[in-house]
């Protein structure tokens, strides 16, 4: 008599190597080794969990509605991957960073792509709601040189947290949207508002998840940046407000030590006329290191 296992047919205890078995034709390499390590961390799961055939149907359901969630401008699965730490963990191993270079983080759904290039120190809010801001600091490489010709692109959200794509026609467009070139000495500065915490798109499966999960929503206050110069490594980063009540809980895990940045309040009326403010602003200062380009 031959036992099942022999003859490979598919049991409770051969199911992944059975399914593994089946992909060995499979002409892309990289490919049969993904799904061979899916196929067996899948089944594990499966029979740990041991699911019922209705929590087995509510999984695809969800998948199902988070796929239905998703339009040209909104992608439910990037935001799944984002709350389950899927998204700062493949940042993470794309981005082992040599020691002194600034660290990365998500890009998140809400970058521009032709936001307008602007002149160093320019306005970014258009609207002057909330509290006046000024960002500045140096762009450096791993040896303390500073960077010249970096295009710094920044992008944040308003003062009440909301991003100008999600107030069209309350917002201007392009609101607190800029990019910045530096110069010899490598320094950028601007000017914008100070971002408030917000709520991730929160009203589709994954809000719903969270919800269920016993997780707030929301990311705490921050600015985003994508720092890029020739011959060194892009940058996709955000700077963080650690006074802010969300800093140790963001729903999507982006917050790291070294993006911690000072908001400091100024209301000395000569250093406000020195930043050509009329009122009190908060102050944020802010080097960032990139690191050579990966061979
Ligand atoms: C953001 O910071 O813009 C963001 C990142 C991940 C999910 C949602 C928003
Ligand atoms: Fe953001």
């Amino acid at each position: 008599m031959t036992t099942s296992h022999e003859s490979g047919f598919f049991t409770e205890e051969t199911s992944a190597e059975v399914v593994i078995a089946r992909n060995a034709n499979a002409g892309n390499e990289r490919l049969k080794q993904v799904m061979a390590v899916i196929t067996r961390k899948l089944h594990e799961a499966v029979k740990e969990i041991e699911p019922t055939q209705d929590e087995w149907m509510q999984a695809i359901l969800f998948l199902t509605e988070t796929g239905h969630t998703c339009t040209d401008w909104r992608q439910e699965f990037i935001l799944l991957s984002d709350v389950l730490g899927v998204s700062m963990l493949v940042d993470a191993v794309n981005n082992r960073k040599p020691s002194g270079a600034s660290e990365s983080t998500v890009l998140g759904p809400f970058h521009v792509a032709d936001a307008p290039e602007l002149p160093m120190g320019a306005d970014i809010c258009l609207d002057q709601k909330g509290t006046p801001m000024l960002v500045h600091g140096r762009i450096l490489d791993t040896a303390g040189n500073p960077v010249a010709g970096a295009k710094i692109d920044v992008w944040q959200a308003n003062d009440e947290g909301f991003y100008d794509v999600q107030q069209k026609g309350i917002q201007p467009d392009f609101n607190l949207r800029g990019v910045f070139r530096t110069g010899a000495d490598g320094r950028y500065w601007f000017k914008g508002v100070k971002p408030k915490f917000y709520p991730i798109p929160d009203d589709g499966p994954v809000g719903k998840l969270l919800a269920a999960l016993g997780r707030h929503p929301y990311r705490p206050a921050h600015l985003h940046y994508i720092i890029e110069a020739e011959g060194l490594a892009t940058l996709v980063t955000h700077i963080f407000d650690p006074d802010d009540p969300y800093i140790a809980s963001d729903a999507v895990f982006g917050v790291k030590d070294g993006l911690m940045a000072t908001f400091k309040p100024v209301d000395d009326p000569a250093r406000m006329a020195d930043a050509g403010f009329a009122a009190p602003f908060v102050e944020v200062a802010f080097d960032f290191v990139l690191a050579p380009q990966p061979a």
